[in-house]
């Protein structure tokens, strides 16, 4: 009887211990999904201590002693060694004088006296009948379709924007970027490649997917993969590609303007053609936020690339705040982008089927994709 007793007791006990931890873990899972704003800075904060991203990951502490010790330099970007810590750079001075004559059968110069750096960044929504008007004001082609007439545009560049319940976001986007690709003298067209279908969002898949659509359609010489919640706030900013893979977002404000891990390649990234092939694209196996950007930094990385990021304050980005709630988050990333290595020559642009419905506007190429995991099929490794 008593031991009877002690023994419910005990269970209680455990009882009570099982009932805290599944209630911790509920919470847990709760954040993941209803809040994944707040989760996705956790996760952020957790991939930056390296403890499941790459080995090398430079922890935060690092990253915070990098930017107030003025002595140490960040190795393998071009940030400047600071005297005045990341928030002062001086603008280079060889930009062209605004007197400089362009010439018709020469490559645009890249440090154009159109582009005068920081920009304002009107994040103010409007329908997208009024960029109708703006566009017809720019000179925007069907497509949004823009080339330089007064030089021969030194890089050819699509613009994948990858899509889903954002049309409030579009117009604000494209009106931003328009004016500040046309200073820069770049060609250009933009790609909306829109997620339709249940599944969670895959932003990787979708950019896969504009590569191959747009390829039919000019032969387009560098790609930026560009979030439609990101504006740059420098129009020195140069959209061009470079012989390496580009960073462009590099800071963006809601990480406080500091990079949030080295590995960092998120929110907007350039890659030409011939690198993007080479790496066979983005993977396909990312369902849901997060970690399809990290396994492109792998994959580059494999391939014997580095990334390249624009110098201080010309990789500065504003993002636009969300009106509802984001995408779930893919707990499985960290699983696979241990075998990012393995999984690059079976998954990517070579294991990709779809069926879209594209339709053109005066903005943009409208590429409408539903994705299911059967697209991808990819032998075990
Ligand atoms: C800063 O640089 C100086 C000169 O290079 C060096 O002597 C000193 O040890 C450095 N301090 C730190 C904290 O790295
Ligand atoms: C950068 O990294 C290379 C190789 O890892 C190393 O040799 C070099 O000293 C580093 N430079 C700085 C400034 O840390
Ligand atoms: C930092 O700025 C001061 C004042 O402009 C200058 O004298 C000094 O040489 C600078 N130091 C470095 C390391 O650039
Ligand atoms: C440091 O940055 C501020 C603005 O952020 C600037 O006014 C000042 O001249 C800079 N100092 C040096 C020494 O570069
Ligand atoms: C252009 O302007 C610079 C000064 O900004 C001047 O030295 C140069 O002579 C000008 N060139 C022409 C062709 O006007
Ligand atoms: C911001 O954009 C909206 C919509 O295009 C426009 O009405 C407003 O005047 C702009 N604000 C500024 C400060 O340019
Ligand atoms: C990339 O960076 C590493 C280390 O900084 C260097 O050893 C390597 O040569 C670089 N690769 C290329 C292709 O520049
Ligand atoms: C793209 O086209 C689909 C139909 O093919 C349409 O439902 C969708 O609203 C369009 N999206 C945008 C952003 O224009």
């Amino acid at each position: 009887m008593f031991n009877l007793r002690r023994l419910l007791r005990l269970s209680n006990r455990s009882f009570l211990a099982f009932i805290f931890f599944f209630s911790m873990s509920t919470t847990c899972l709760y954040f993941i999904y209803v809040a994944p704003g707040i989760a996705n800075t956790y996760f952020f904060m957790v991939q930056a201590q390296g403890i499941m991203l790459r080995d090398n990951v430079r922890t935060i502490g690092q990253m915070i002693r990098l930017y107030t010790n003025k002595n140490s330099t960040l190795n393998g970007t071009d940030y400047p060694d600071g005297n005045n810590s990341s928030e002062y750079v001086v603008q280079p001075t060889t930009y062209l004088p605004e007197n400089f004559t362009y010439s018709v059968n020469l490559p645009c110069p890249e440090r154009l006296p159109s582009m005068k750096g920081p920009m304002e960044v009107n994040m103010t929504e409007f329908p997208l009948e009024e960029l109708e008007i703006k566009f017809k004001q720019l000179g925007i082609q069907y497509g949004g379709h823009w080339r330089p007439t007064d030089c021969q545009p030194r890089w050819k560049v699509a613009f994948l924007i990858p899509f889903r319940n954002r049309l409030e976001h579009l117009p604000i986007l494209l009106l931003h970027l328009t004016p500040m690709l046309q200073r820069q003298r770049l060609q250009f067209a933009f790609y909306i490649i829109e997620q339709t279908g249940t599944q969670p969002f895959n932003r990787a898949m979708l950019f896969n997917v504009g590569f191959r659509e747009a390829m039919k359609d000019l032969d387009w010489d560098c790609l930026v993969f560009h979030d439609v919640d990101h504006l740059a706030e420098n129009d020195r900013n140069y959209y061009g590609c470079t012989n390496m893979p580009r960073h462009f977002a590099a800071k963006l404000d809601k990480y406080m303007y500091i990079l949030p891990y080295n590995e960092f390649f998120g929110g907007v990234s350039g890659l030409t053609v011939e690198q993007f092939r080479k790496i066979n694209g983005f993977p396909n196996a990312f369902w849901g936020w997060g970690g399809e950007d990290d396994d492109l930094w792998n994959r580059v990385h494999y391939a014997g690339y580095n990334v390249t990021r624009p110098e201080g304050e010309l990789g500065k980005y504003k993002s636009i705040p969300h009106h509802h709630r984001g995408e779930v988050q893919f707990l499985g990333r960290y699983k696979l982008l241990r075998y990012s290595k393995e999984r690059q020559h079976l998954d990517g642009l070579n294991n990709l089927n779809y069926t879209p419905e594209v339709s053109i506007s005066s903005f943009y190429k409208n590429i409408s994709v539903n994705l299911h995991p059967e697209l991808a099929p990819i032998a075990d490794y």
